[in-house]
Formats: C-alpha cells, structure tokens, sequence
C-alpha cells in the first residue's frame, strides 16, 4: 500500500499507523501524530479505494452504508500490509498504535473487530461500528480511544457509545470523550487524545 514511514527517536515507543478520512492521504494525520508523540515512529498509509477522486479505505454504497465484502477485504489487505511493513521498516509488528479518523477510525475498527491481534491500541476518532452481528475475537486489554461527538451528523452518538460497549464487551479497555463539534476533530480532542496515550505509553 502507498505510505510513508518515518523512523522515531524512542524506539520504546509504539509505532503509530496512521489512517486519514475521506479524502485525505497519508500526509494528512502526521501533524496529529506528531502531536500526541514526536518521539514515535510513524507509518502512514494511504487508503487503496478511490470514491469520485477521493482515498478511502474501503467502498461505501451510500454515506454510512458500507460495502461489507470490501470492508474485509480491505481489511485483510491492510493487516496484511502491515506485517509486510514492519519486515521492510525495521519495526516490532506487535507495538503498532493506530491512529485514525472517520473513515480511517473505520477501518483501525475493523482490525480489531476481525483480528486478535491487529493492533497494541488504538486512537479512534469519530468512528462508527465497522460490523455488526459477528463475534469479535479476544481483545484482552488493548488500550482503545474514542473521541466521539455528541452532535456528529455521519457518527452519531449512538454509533460511538456501541462501538464502545462492543469493544469493551471483547476485552477491550476502552475510554470514550465526548465533544461537542459535529463531525470535526478540533484540538481539545487531540489533547484528550495525547493525555489518554501519555497515562499510557509514556
Ligand atoms: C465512512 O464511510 O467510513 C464514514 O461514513 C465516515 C466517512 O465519511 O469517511
């Protein structure tokens, strides 16, 4: 997959994957990585699937109406990637934090929700539930992030409060914060964000 890798100062650190919304690429979220940890390493990947010109990481039938067969397809692929990743970088594939957005949230979602062990945590802002009615696998006590918004038109309050319970329901350890800007992700966000991952990671 198209993506960059920056190598951290702290080896000690998680690498952080970075996965951007709608439109975005993999040079969208590297100022928000840098952020929450300018020690890190950084692996930034752009999504695989075009809608109308614009990077997404998988089809969409309609807005918040996803296409399930690409969903895991894609989300093969990406799992793949990145244990092919980690060989060609250098990198420990059991410490990959990831770090997404909208549809990029999406898609770290649905790593957690097809693969035991996709992902060390995981920062989700505004996500929605990838999937429903299948068995998550054991997610025991991956730390996980959602920054969710009360008044989110495209993921709606109640999207966020399943998707955390669904979570916590497979093991995860899941902090949900709630903000009040629509579908945006503003910067008392990111500082949650970076408070949640410092009690953790630093
Ligand atoms: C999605 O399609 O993943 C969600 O609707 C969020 C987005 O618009 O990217």
């Amino acid at each position: 997959m198209q993506h960059v890798f920056y190598k951290g100062t702290d080896e000690t650190k998680p690498v952080l994957l970075l996965l951007h919304g709608t439109g975005g690429n993999e040079e969208s979220l590297i100022g928000l990585a840098r952020e929450i940890d300018e020690t890190a390493s950084i692996l930034s990947v752009r999504g695989n699937v075009l809608e109308n010109g614009m990077p997404r990481f998988f089809r969409r039938l309609a807005e918040g109406v996803f296409d399930m067969e690409d969903l895991i397809f894609r989300t093969k692929e990406l799992y793949d990637f990145l244990s092919e990743a980690a060989q060609q970088h250098g990198f420990d594939r059991k410490q990959v934090v990831a770090i997404g957005y909208s549809n990029g949230a999406n898609i770290a979602a649905s790593l957690l929700f097809h693969y035991e062990n996709a992902l060390a945590g995981a920062i989700l802002h505004h996500p929605m539930v990838p999937r429903r009615g299948i068995e998550l696998p054991k997610l025991s006590s991956i730390p996980v992030f959602i920054g969710a918004g009360t008044n989110d038109p495209m993921c709606t309050a109640q999207e966020s409060e399943d998707l955390g319970a669904l979570l916590i329901s497979a093991g995860a350890n899941v902090t949900t914060k709630w903000f009040n800007f629509g579908h945006q992700l503003t910067m008392p966000e990111v500082v949650a964000a970076k408070e949640w991952y410092n009690n953790i990671y630093a």
